[in-house]
């Protein structure tokens, strides 16, 4: 079954292939729309609403995601990409984060996903994934991108950035979130 994604980005599509193996998965970029929304699930809205026209009979997606801390009140949230200031710099957000954390006890944290469907007939869905753990005090691990090297979900001693891929997306809030997807996908038909 074919299925548009709204985004530009490699390392998503790939993840998005790995965990809906047996889709055929085609990038569509939402150019130019904001990501405006006070939520993850308004974001992912805006994205699938700017493609879904071009793919009329067809399933498109979008999801938006980012780390929610509670020590800070839920930031980054909907900022994660762009903590530290544009242009996004994730070697910069991590510093950012870790130094915003300075001191603190409470690290907990969690990752939200929220991936926005739209079905051949137009009907939109939504799929809300999300991951606990906590904040590391330093970095460690290699794999993954963006915050993987300071998220520690609960129950691993390590990082998301040492996960291997398959691990990660088996725990993670975008692996969660497509997995609700899947099941929308196969009930709706
Ligand atoms: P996006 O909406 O999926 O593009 O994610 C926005 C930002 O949230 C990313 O640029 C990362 O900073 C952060 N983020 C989202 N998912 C992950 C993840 O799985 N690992 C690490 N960082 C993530």
């Amino acid at each position: 079954m074919k299925l548009f994604v709204a985004t530009h980005n490699a390392h998503k599509i790939r993840e998005i292939s790995q965990i809906l193996p047996g889709f055929e998965i085609e990038a569509d970029d939402p150019e130019g729309v904001e990501e405006n929304a006070p939520d993850f699930s308004g974001n992912a809205l805006i994205k699938v609403r700017a493609i879904a026209p071009r793919h009329p009979g067809s399933w498109c997606m979008a999801d938006d995601s980012g780390l929610e801390v509670e020590a800070l009140g839920g930031a980054p949230g909907v900022r994660s990409a762009r903590y530290a200031g544009e242009p996004s710099d994730t070697a910069r957000n991590n510093a950012l984060l870790l130094a915003n954390l300075e001191g603190v006890a409470d690290r907990r944290a969690n990752f939200t996903c929220a991936v926005a469907l739209v079905d051949p007939f137009g009907r939109e869905h939504l799929a809300i994934g999300r991951c606990f753990g906590i904040i590391a005090l330093a970095p460690s691990g290699a794999a993954g991108f963006g915050y993987d090297p300071l998220f520690v979900p609960d129950g691993y001693g390590k990082s998301f950035a040492e996960l291997s891929a398959e691990e990660k997306n088996s725990i993670s809030h975008r692996g969660r979130a497509l997995a609700e997807a899947r099941k929308t996908i196969k009930e709706v038909g």
